[in-house]
């Protein structure tokens, strides 16, 4: 049976590590259920790592769509998250409804959407009308030109203020899940003493309920130039689904992500 929403709000209450990976077609949805992902991101990191863009911001809803078909089709039990991708949840709350529902009946359990606190009352209409919403604070690489590249968030006071502030706005609003992604370890932990809903990090902390990467970077074949958070397991397991595997035990077990895969103030 496929896990719902109930069932990883359950693994943060028991103190069990969500092991999430981004994933966009039925083979390796075969392979990451296999392995014990629990739950799967149609991220738009495919504009990268499936399309060759230098950036998500070319990808589209139905891009999205397409691949969170064919990832549903290849797994039977994983969480299925699908991402928001650039300008589809800008402009108003009825037309990120709209774009929503179009991943909802590809498959998708959940939506994630980037952004702060201009994002509340869109999150509160999804979530009224029976939409759940991931909300990703910290690096939000849709906004890589505001920030002048993927560059670590929240370095300052002002901005570490400003995360935390959006991510609880963001949890008030309906938020069931806020992902973290490359924040200084310090903002991180703080997110998560204050938030309920399960964190899932990325670049942030081990105290995340959660963790996830993208699948190619576990495998050896993402960026020349790896962020510092990620771990090639593929150099110690020997093959994909050996990668897997050592990626899920390490996340279970609190050994992945260690102090070098996090970011200092
Ligand atoms: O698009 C994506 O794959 C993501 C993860 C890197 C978190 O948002």
């Amino acid at each position: 049976m496929r896990k719902s929403l109930l069932d990883l709000q359950a693994m943060k209450m028991r103190g069990e590590k969500i092991a999430m990976l981004t994933c966009y077609d039925s083979s390796f949805a075969r392979i990451l259920e296999q392995g014990g992902v629990d739950a799967l991101l149609i991220g738009d990191s495919l504009g990268m790592v499936i399309q060759g863009h230098d950036s998500p911001l070319p990808v589209t809803v139905a891009d999205i769509a397409y691949h969170t078909r064919c990832v549903v089709r290849g797994a039977s039990t994983p969480f299925i998250l699908a991402d928001m991708p650039f300008g589809s949840s800008q402009i108003t709350p009825e037309e990120t409804f709209r774009n929503a529902a179009e991943l909802m009946r590809a498959g998708a359990q959940m939506v994630k959407i980037e952004g702060g606190a201009s994002m509340v009352p869109t999150i509160e209409f999804l979530v009224t009308r029976g939409i759940p919403v991931c909300a990703h604070v910290g690096l939000t690489p849709q906004s890589v030109h505001q920030f002048g590249g993927f560059k670590v968030q929240g370095r300052e006071a002002e901005g570490a203020q400003r995360i935390l502030s959006d991510a609880l706005a963001l949890e008030m609003a309906g938020a069931s899940l806020i992902l973290i992604e490359a924040v200084p370890r310090e903002v991180a932990e703080h997110l998560c003493t204050h938030l309920h809903v399960p964190t899932i990090g990325i670049g942030a902390s081990p105290e995340c309920a959660g963790q996830v990467l993208v699948v190619y970077d576990i495998i050896g074949m993402g960026a020349e130039v790896a962020p510092r958070f990620v771990r090639p397991f593929i150099r110690e397991a020997g093959s994909i689904e050996g990668a897997v595997h050592c990626y899920v035990t390490a996340v279970k077990s609190g050994n992945f992500p260690g102090a070098e895969h996090c970011y200092a103030l």
